[in-house]
């Protein structure tokens, strides 16, 4: 996806006074798929080959009122379909909820919020006319430097699997078509065009399908083919990764498109799977490249290089999706003008989904560190607070800048593609301001160079807040020499040196870390760091998000979604540079590299503290197995129901979030322990509950590459519950 030539800043927005709309509550019973199709057959067996072709050719960059458009048709009627970014919310357009990002809604490890998250945004993408919206991402946090990692989950497919699938039943469940991308094995920027991954079988079936396999189960509609290759051919036109693995082995019904300028060819893109061009340009950084669909697909089907029934086949899983999801019945007209903001009506569509913003924040918010119980601080005992760093204000020359890459002040969410305007951002300081109140003194400063006025305005305040952060995006946009990928893990703007400064001048600091994924923390063993926040990139109620949590309005239960290391060195990969490359540490990536190695992480995949504490007691573990009637040693299929009490034995209610990690049998030669279930349980204090796990034939199997199929390994597993992968509290073990 691309920058387009225009300046947000410089756009005035023409208000209609009587033109707003009301959001029409769109939850929509979805239609099966062979209910889809049959629809779509009474419809595209009329279309000729011309039509069917249109539907599945964008109209080229910046033709449109979307990101994506596609060709409309008459007798039969069938609309011109708008495609739109992003997984966090609606791309250009104003009047819109900029709410957290994917790797947020991964670190609050609850899946109803998650489930809420992707509902709102399939209720503004329906409000303004889009039919397809662009998320949500679920390519892999592979490498910390990787840099649209933040647009996804982190670095687990369980905790992926679980995103990919309430997120596309939330925004389907609107009338939305989701997207599920980007397919597959692009988890760097650097050189994302033109280099080869590949990784084998097993691992590829195990980790990096794992959050498609998902999606499709949920029944997504779209699903977008990477800009890279896999395996030497890209994958816009990849038979063995569209037509075998995708359509065949997973079963997907919906239509593949490519991202944006990611196909390579016609009769290739088309016969290898490829259903729908995007945004239609060979080339959208030049004007004029052509397309390779259009009159070139339908001159290949003339010329019997790619047949009839496949570009029925094409248009077929397009309206399909369509019809699917209800979108025949009551759509609204499309009201973005990505590339003229000005000339767009005015729809709001924003409800009061900035509430829902302002508690995912909390709930996403990760507690690292909180020495005797330093946090939460109750502002009636407060007389004065400092609130430092750039990180911490609003930069109104910086509000909305393009695309969202330029850095400066707070980080509340990455740059590139997946972005979207801010209505209004609370900042840190606002934040922080508003809930200790008008009786309590607020000292700032926002100059991280200046580290002497930095120190003197920490000197003599009761709790001095310390802000910092690491930005990174998509590589269309190069800031400070990061490519999209960032260069280093180091805190950006001056961060380690601001925070030591505060640090020797206060002896309650407390460090907030604005990061897209995980940083050096070279002063997190300094005395006089009582505590650190990790808020992760909360988008526009930040600075509400995080006061909650300071205060304990909300009790912290976010969980990190990846592995913070003490130095780099200790993660087994990097950004490759390489024109092919490996993922060579196939099934060790993230923590179970980490546990296998036996390598001390900074703070562990899974961790996060609370203000109160849960005890964990009396966990019971049910195996039921069925094998095959000839070979007794073949397991067909299997249930394992585990059972765990949990209580809150602290002084304030909240909530814990319950991990069940699963060790395989060593024959199966899996990594240590891997996330199998997780559970967010909010408890009274004193209070106990039973929290349930089922583990079915998804969980229990791994992939034999000798068969190319999953099978569920015989032998001893091992069921390890906690409160993080360095946590465990509980452990039993049960024989297949
Ligand atoms: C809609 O968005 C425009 C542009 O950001 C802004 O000026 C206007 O105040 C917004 N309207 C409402 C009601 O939020
Ligand atoms: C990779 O390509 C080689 C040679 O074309 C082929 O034998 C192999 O099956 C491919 N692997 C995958 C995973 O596509
Ligand atoms: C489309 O077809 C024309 C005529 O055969 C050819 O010259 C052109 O290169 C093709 N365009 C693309 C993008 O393949
Ligand atoms: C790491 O990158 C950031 C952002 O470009 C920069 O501010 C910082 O100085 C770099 N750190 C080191 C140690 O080079």
């Amino acid at each position: 996806m691309h920058l387009p030539s225009l300046s947000t800043t410089a756009i005035t927005l023409l208000l209609a006074a009587n033109a707003a709309t009301t959001l029409v509550e769109a939850k929509v019973k979805l239609l099966s798929w062979d209910a889809a199709y049959s629809k779509a057959e009474a419809l595209v067996s009329q279309m000729s080959l011309e039509q069917k072709v249109g539907i599945t050719t964008g109209t080229g960059w910046m033709k449109g009122a979307c990101v994506g458009n596609t060709y409309s048709t008459s007798s039969p009627d069938f609309p011109a379909l708008c495609l739109q970014d992003a997984p966090l919310g609606i791309r250009f357009a104003y009047n819109v909820t900029s709410g957290v990002s994917g790797i947020n809604a991964a670190a609050s490890f609850d899946r109803k919020a998650i489930r809420e998250r992707a509902e709102y945004m399939g209720k503004e993408f329906r409000g303004k006319g889009v039919h397809v919206q662009l998320g949500p991402a679920m390519n892999f946090m592979r490498n910390p430097r990787g840099g649209r990692g933040w647009e996804a989950g982190g670095e687990d497919p369980f905790l992926m699997g679980v995103l990919a699938e309430e997120t596309v039943k939330g925004i389907q469940d609107q009338g939305v078509i989701a997207t599920s991308k980007h397919y597959i094995l692009n988890e760097q920027e650097t050189n994302r065009k033109k280099s080869s991954t590949d990784v084998d079988s097993r691992t590829l079936h195990e980790i990096y399908l794992w959050p498609f396999a998902r999606s499709v189960e949920a029944g997504v509609g779209s699903i977008m083919c990477s800009y890279n290759m896999a395996n030497g051919t890209y994958a816009c036109e990849n038979e063995y990764l569209m037509n075998t693995v995708l359509k065949g082995e997973l079963g997907f019904k919906g239509f593949v498109q490519s991202d944006w300028s990611a196909t390579h060819s016609t009769v290739d893109a088309a016969n290898n799977g490829l259903d729908m061009n995007m945004p239609g340009d060979v080339d959208m950084d030049h004007e004029n490249t052509g397309t390779y669909f259009g009159k070139n697909l339908t001159d290949a089907v003339e010329a019997g290089k790619v047949s009839d029934d496949r570009a029925t086949d094409m248009a077929m899983r397009i309206v399909a999706s369509w019809y699917k999801m209800n979108q025949d019945k009551n759509f609204p007209d499309v009201s973005l003008d990505s590339f003229h903001l000005d000339k767009a009506p005015y729809v709001n569509v924003q409800s009061n989904h900035g509430k829902l913003v302002r508690e995912m924040g909390a709930a996403s918010n990760v507690l690292l560190k909180n020495v005797k119980d330093t946090l939460p601080i109750d502002p009636k005992k407060v007389k004065k607070i400092a609130v430092i760093g750039s990180d911490s204000i609003s930069d109104p020359k910086l509000f909305n800048c393009a695309d969202h890459g330029c850095v400066g002040d707070t980080l509340a969410q990455g740059w590139g593609s997946g972005t979207s305007f801010y209505p209004y951002l609370i900042d840190p300081l606002t934040g922080l301001s508003n809930a200790f109140g008008k009786k309590v003194a607020v000292a700032s400063t926002a100059d991280d160079w200046d580290l002497k006025k930095a120190a003197e305005v920490a000197k003599d305040s009761d709790y001095a807040f310390v802000f910092s952060n690491a930005d990174s995006g998509e590589e269309y946009i190069n800031i400070d020499g990061n490519v999209g990928d960032r260069k280093n893990l180091t805190l950006w703007h001056n961060g380690d040196n601001l925070i030591k400064a505060v640090a020797d001048a206060n002896k309650n600091t407390i460090v907030v870390i604005h990061a897209v994924g995980s940083v050096l923390m070279p002063w997190i063993d300094h005395p006089n760091i009582k505590a650190v926040l990790w808020p992760g990139l909360p988008g526009q109620e930040s600075g509400n998000s995080l006061a909650d949590v300071v205060i304990g309005k909300v009790n912290p239960s976010g969980r990190l979604p990846y592995t913070i290391a003490k130095k780099e060195e200790d993660y087994n990969t990097g950004i490759d540079e390489e024109a092919a490359y490996e993922y060579k540490e196939k099934l060790l990536l993230g923590y179970k590299w980490f546990d296998h190695a036996k390598i001390e992480p900074l703070f562990p995949f899974g961790h996060g503290l609370s203000y109160t504490k849960f005890d964990y007691s009396k966990l019971s573990v049910k195996a039921k197995a069925s094998y095959d009637k000839k070979d007794k040693k073949t397991i067909k299929d299997a249930t394992v129901k585990a059972s765990i009490s949990i209580k809150n034995a602290g002084h304030v209610e909240g909530a814990e979030i319950v991990q069940a990690y699963l060790s395989f049998p060593e024959s199966a030669g899996s990594p240590p322990q891997q996330l199998r279930g997780f559970e967010k349980v909010f408890l009274k204090k004193g209070k106990k509950e039973t929290v349930k796990f089922e583990l079915t034939k998804t969980e229990l199997s791994i992939w034999d590459e000798g068969t190319e199929s999953w099978v569920i390994p015989s032998g001893k597993f091992t069921i390890n519950i906690g409160a993080s992968s360095r946590d465990i509290r509980k452990s039993s073990s049960f024989t297949l």
